[in-house]
């Protein structure tokens, strides 16, 4: 490994990997089935403090390093991948946006809970009609008094239903564009606050993915996060470490569809000889490997970059870019590999498949990413 990992981040990665493994990995199929929210396996998380890792002890967080959360969340991943996108979501984008942008009032109220797993976080930016686009959205926030009164619909909620807080994005002023948009943290069970449709999706079944439905919901001032007009530069910031989770998703699935293609390979017999003999098969292992080990290096650079306090956005947006569009290769070919019982439900490989197809569209698809990276690129005056 070209990254040398401290004993600090190597001991978390063999404690999550053990946990991960004897709990998570041994229901997740039964979880793809049944759909069923796991409710319980997070509680044994925050216990693990895997749901306030990188918060800080003072808000009875782990204080972790962006390194050990991604090595984390990778081993989470690898046995439960809808398991680990409430664990992203919640960690990189609910957390780190009050941790940096909440009033000391905020702080105290809600990372406490949070890292308890006493509520799990959910991000609410896209709409029906803005999802690409967040500037478009049409949520408004209107003050009166000490309150902001939110009217809208929010989609594509990871955790919607589940969830025991939300950060909305609204609009406090129309004529504004990015500018006019703020960011509210919504407790669950907020008058006027309500669950709407949930998805029925193709992958990470057992993370629901609803509508939130805001009307006249008053949420008190004091839950504004950071000023009025930040909304947007904040959504950003946490996408930013969403996207290094998302990088860590891609590369927890795609490690484990490698290790089962592996398995099936020293397994399966095919004109007399084992099938991990055929050199067709071994050229696919090779370039699985060669990709994979390619995404974790960049995932770990940009989780480095962040731990060092340099601007990461593009590293992050060239990890999520590179390990999402990775594992789909990955999966695709380990069912090649199983041939046709990769196709069936008896092979974990089948679910892998599924739950990757997304990791390319949330959080940024491939093409906003693609825009962040060459923004980035075309604007630096460094370059020629
Ligand atoms: N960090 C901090 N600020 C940033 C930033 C970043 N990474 N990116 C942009 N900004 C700031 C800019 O500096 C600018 O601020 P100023 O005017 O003060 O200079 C402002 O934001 C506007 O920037 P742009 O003009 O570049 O914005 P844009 O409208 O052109 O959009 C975009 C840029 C990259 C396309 C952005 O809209 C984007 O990332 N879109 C994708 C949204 C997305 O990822 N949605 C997924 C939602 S979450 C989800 O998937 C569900 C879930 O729960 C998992």
């Amino acid at each position: 490994m070209l990254f040398s990992l401290t004993d600090e981040q190597l001991m978390i990665q063999s404690m999550v990997r053990e946990f991960a493994r004897k709990v998570l990995g041994a229901t997740a199929a039964e979880r793809d089935r049944s759909k069923e929210f796991p409710a319980d396996n997070l509680k044994k998380m925050a216990e693990l403090g895997l749901m306030g890792m990188m918060v800080p002890p003072a808000y009875g967080g782990e204080g972790a390093d962006t390194i050990s959360y991604f090595l984390a969340l990778s081993e989470i991943a690898y046995s439960c991948a809808a398991t680990a996108v409430v664990m992203s979501v919640h960690n990189s984008i609910v957390c780190e946006s009050i941790l940096r942008y909440g009033s000391e009032d905020l702080k105290q109220r809600y990372l406490p809970v949070l890292a308890d797993g006493d509520k799990i976080g959910a991000f609410a930016l896209t709409e029906p009609e803005a999802g690409s686009d967040p500037v478009s959205q049409i949520t408004t926030a209107l003050r009166d008094g000490d309150h902001y009164v939110i009217n809208g619909t929010k989609r594509f909620t990871t955790t919607g239903k589940n969830c025991g807080l939300v950060i909305v994005t609204a609009k406090t002023d129309e004529t504004q564009r990015h500018k006019g948009i703020s960011a509210f943290v919504v407790d669950k069970g907020t008058p006027g606050f309500k669950v709407g449709h949930t998805e029925d999706k193709m992958g990470l079944k057992a993370s629901d993915t609803t509508d939130l439905i805001f009307e006249d919901c008053r949420v008190p001032a004091a839950n504004l996060l950071g000023e009025e007009g930040q909304g947007f530069k904040i959504a950003m910031t946490a996408l930013d470490g969403g996207r290094i989770g998302i990088a860590a998703q891609s590369i927890g699935v795609a490690q484990a569809a490698l290790d089962a293609s592996v398995k099936y390979a020293k397994q399966r017999e095919q004109f007399g000889q084992k099938i991990s003999k055929f050199q067709g098969l071994r050229w696919m292992i090779a370039d699985m490997a060669t990709e994979l080990e390619a995404a974790r290096q960049l995932a770990l650079s940009a989780a480095a970059m962040k731990d060092r306090g340099e601007k990461y956005t593009q590293r992050a947006s060239m990890a999520k870019l590179f390990a999402s569009e990775m594992v789909n290769r990955l999966t695709a070919k380990a069912i090649q590999i199983h041939g046709g019982y990769g196709f069936t439900k008896d092979y974990d490989v089948e679910r892998y498949y599924r739950d990757a197809r997304v990791f390319t569209i949330y959080e940024g698809t491939s093409e906003i990413q693609r825009v962040v990276i060459s923004n980035h690129i075309l604007k630096d005056k460094r370059r020629p």
